[in-house]
C-alpha cells in the first residue's frame, strides 16, 4: 500500500526501542498512529510528539487490548497496519545448579507462562482484534488490498541460546503463526509477515557496559555494529509497500548466526 495520511496504524509496544522508530517512521509519511504500551508517561511524551494517540495496554490481556482499538478508532478510525513490537526478553535455564549448595533448581514456570502470554498470546490478540475490523474495510489497491500485520519474532526463533528456552518458543510461536494467519486473511487482502531481529541498540542494551556491547558488536559479520532501530523500521516500511511480501520471516541481522551462548 502507499503510505500516507489516509492510513492509520497502531503499533505495540510504541513507547520504546524498535516501536518508537516504527511510529516515528510512520508518522513521517502522515500516517495518524496510535501506540499501545504499558509504559504511560513515556508512550505520552512519544504520541505527543507524533501527533498521535496512546492507549496504556497490557497486549496479554483480551479486555485491555480491545479497549485499546476502541481509543485508536475514535482518534483515528479503523487502522489499516499493526506492527506487533511489544515484548518482553527472560533469561533462565531449563535447570540450573546453585553453585553454593549444588541443589538442581527448575525453570520458573510461571515465567515461561508469562513470556508466551505476553509475546505470542499478546501478538495473537492484537492481531485477531485488529483483523476483526480491517476485513471489513474497503480495498485500496487495484489487487484488493485492505491492511498489513507484521509481527517482530527474534533471531532467537532458529538459534536460541543457552537461557532462552521460554524466549524461544514464544519468538518460535510468532513465526510459525505467521504463514497459518497470512493464508487465514489472504481472501480478505490482508497481509501478514514477520521480521526476525538480531541484535539491535535499543533500551535492552541500555543498561550493558561498553565492553559487552563492543563483543556484541563484534559477533555480527557485517555490518559489525548492532542494528539502528530506524533500520527495523525501514524494513516495516517496505513490507508495507511492497504487496508481494506475505507470510515472510524476514532475517534483519547483519549475517549473525547465534552461538549457544
Ligand atoms: N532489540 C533487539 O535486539 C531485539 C532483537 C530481537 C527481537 N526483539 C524484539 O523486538 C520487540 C521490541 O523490542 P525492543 O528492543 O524495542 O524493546 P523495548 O523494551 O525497548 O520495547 C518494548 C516495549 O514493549 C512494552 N511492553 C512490554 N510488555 C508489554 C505488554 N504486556 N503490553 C504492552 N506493552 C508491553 C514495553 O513497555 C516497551 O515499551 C520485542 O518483542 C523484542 O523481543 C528485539
Amino acid at each position: 500500500m502507499q503510505l500516507g495520511k489516509e492510513i492509520s496504524a497502531v503499533v505495540t509496544g510504541g513507547a520504546s526501542g524498535l516501536g518508537e522508530a516504527t511510529a516515528r517512521r510512520l508518522a513521517g509519511f502522515g500516517i495518524k498512529v496510535t501506540l499501545f504500551d504499558l509504559n504511560e508517561e513515556r508512550g505520552m511524551a512519544v504520541a505527543s510528539q507524533l501527533g498521535g494517540a496512546f492507549a496504556r495496554v497490557d497486549v496479554s490481556d483480551v479486555e485491555s487490548v480491545a479497549a485499546g482499538f476502541e481509543v485508536a478508532r475514535a482518534a483515528h478510525g479503523v487502522e489499516r497496519i499493526l506492527i506487533n513490537c511489544a515484548g518482553i526478553g527472560v533469561a533462565m535455564k531449563t535447570v540450573s545448579r546453585d553453585r553454593e549448595t549444588s541443589a538442581v533448581r527448575m525453570h520458573d514456570l510461571g515465567l515461561f507462562a508469562k513470556t508466551i502470554a505476553i509475546n505470542l498470546v499478546g501478538s495473537f490478540n492484537c492481531i485477531a482484534h485488529s483483523a476483526q475490523a480491517m476485513v471489513d474495510l474497503d480495498p485500496i489497491t487495484d489487487d484488493g488490498e485492505r491492511g498489513v500485520i507484521i509481527n517482530t519474532a527474534s533471531v532467537a526463533a532458529e538459534d536460541g541460546q543457552i537461557g532462552q528456552a521460554a524466549y524461544s518458543a514464544s519468538k518460535g510461536g510468532v513465526k510459525g503463526m505467521t504463514l497459518p494467519i497470512a493464508r487465514d486473511l489472504a481472501r480478505d487482502g490482508v497481509r501478514v509477515c514477520a521480521i526476525l531481529p538480531g541484535l539491535f541498540k535499543t533500551p535492552l542494551f541500555e543498561g550493558l557496559p561498553e565492553e559487552a556491547v563492543k563483543a556484541l558488536s563484534a559477533s555480527v559479520p557485517f555490518p559489525s555494529r548492532l542494528g539502528r532501530p530506524d533500520e527495523y523500521a525501514a524494513m516495516v516500511q517496505h513490507i508495507c509497500e511492497n504487496e508481494m511480501l506475505n507470510a515472510a520471516s524476514i532475517r534483519l541481522d547483519g549475517a549473525i548466526r547465534m552461538a549457544p551462548k
